[in-house]
């Protein structure tokens, strides 16, 4: 078979988006305006809740999220229980956020927040569940919301990676408060960058875009839109410029225009990239049930409809191999590979400062040592996927 490449990654960008971005370039009308509008509005549309807020990362999506927990009494250093596996940014929001993480371990077969870990964690300082829907394979919902309820604790999703996932046939970002999704390059919608909080409560709403905005005391699309005038009705309430009166300690989290048009032209093409990414990821699964000897890999079950981020894939503790020699094997014959994250408090170097010690997460840490994950994005075909699984069967005839 001759070589290929099978990048990590890709972004779709339709011509109306490339003919949308010269436009704005030429109105220089950049920043924040009526483009980012309209993606909130389709966005949330497609997921089916009332309001979305559109802001400059996913990671920002989360820290704005729950830093919405403050107008409702919430205090600094007040917990969030989060997976001790996820990317990064989940654990960095918490952080940035304010609040302290309380990481939970998480199970094999879903890659995800354990819930009969969570209820021994709840302290009185709890103030949210944050469940991630890693690799778009929906969370325990079920359980999650139970808990969340009994504890009247606020439930945030990070659904950065689960664009268009469902569970027992409700969109997933739609069980709690606020779900929030990643639009960077690679996510099934993409901006380049950016993110978006979905929501159906408008105070919600309202203070997540004051958030994104510094924390403004003017907050209402209208402000938002004609800042230059400065008029607000708020404007009286203060006897002052609005738009420098700070109601909360906010950040600067704003999409652009040129990010909310490539948004846009996602938007259009969403239910063709989510149908590709499905049908690779299937494809490649039913390829690695000749492997099953070798790897764990996830699997979609009947209530559920997952939105493949990419292939994850962990290794048996019986492979004669390593992790590296299998990355090493695949990165020299064009396949770009990704770890699957690791556990956040025990294997992050930056996170060490918590105290936590090897050995308190354990399925989290053997995830962290022992698994990968690859793409299957809208534009890998069906000759790469075979190529994937021929490369790993040749690798496994020498190492295996
Ligand atoms: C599960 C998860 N949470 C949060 C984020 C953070 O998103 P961003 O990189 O847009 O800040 C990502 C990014 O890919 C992610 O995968």
């Amino acid at each position: 078979m001759d070589k290929r490449k099978i990048p990590f990654g890709t972004i779709s960008i339709t011509e109306k988006a490339k003919n949308l971005v010269y436009e704005i370039l030429e109105t220089k009308r950049v920043s924040q305006g009526k483009y980012v509008k309209e993606f909130e509005e389709k966005f949330a549309e497609i997921c089916g809740t009332k309001y979305a807020v559109a802001v400059s990362s996913g990671t920002d999506a989360i820290a704005l999220a729950l830093s919405v927990m403050y107008d409702y009494g919430a205090q600094r250093q007040d917990e969030i229980i989060l997976p001790a596996l996820t990317f990064i940014g989940t654990a960095n929001a918490v952080l940035m956020a304010g609040f302290s993480p309380v990481f939970i371990d998480v199970e094999f077969e879903t890659l995800n927040i354990n819930p009969e870990k969570i209820e021994e964690k709840i302290t009185k300082k709890t103030k949210a569940i944050l469940p991630v829907h890693l690799m778009g394979k929906p969370a325990n919902m079920y359980k999650i919301c139970e808990i969340a309820k009994k504890y009247k604790l606020f439930l945030i999703e990070d659904a950065a990676e689960a664009h268009g996932a469902k569970y027992d046939g409700k969109n997933i970002g739609t069980f709690g408060d606020m779900g929030c999704f990643s639009t960077y390059v690679a996510h099934i919608i993409s901006t380049i960058e950016g993110g978006i909080i979905i929501t159906d409560n408008c105070e919600y709403a309202e203070i997540l875009r004051s958030l994104r905005s510094h924390g403004r005391a003017c907050k209402c699309d209208v402000c938002v839109l004609n800042t230059s005038s400065g008029y607000c009705q708020k404007r009286f309430k203060y006897g002052r410029d609005i738009r420098f009166v700070f109601e909360r300690v906010g950040f600067s989290s704003k999409m652009n225009e040129i990010e909310a048009v490539i948004g846009l032209g996602n938007l259009e093409i969403y239910k063709e990239i989510l149908e590709q990414r499905r049908k690779n990821f299937f494809q490649l699964k039913e390829k690695f049930e000749k492997f099953k000897e070798y790897f764990y890999t996830i699997n979609e079950d009947k209530n559920e409809l997952i939105s493949p981020h990419a292939f994850p894939f962990i290794l048996k503790d019986n492979c004669k191999f390593t992790r590296d020699q299998l990355v090493t094997y695949l990165n020299e014959n064009g396949i770009d590979t990704r770890d699957l994250f690791s556990s956040i408090p025990t294997q992050t170097p930056g996170y060490k400062f918590l105290g936590y010690k090897e050995g308190d997460f354990p399925v989290a840490e053997y995830i962290g040592n022992n698994g990968l994950h690859i793409g299957i994005h809208q534009e890998i075909t069906e000759e790469d996927i075979e190529y994937i699984a021929e490369t790993i069967k040749n690798f496994l005839e020498i190492y295996g």
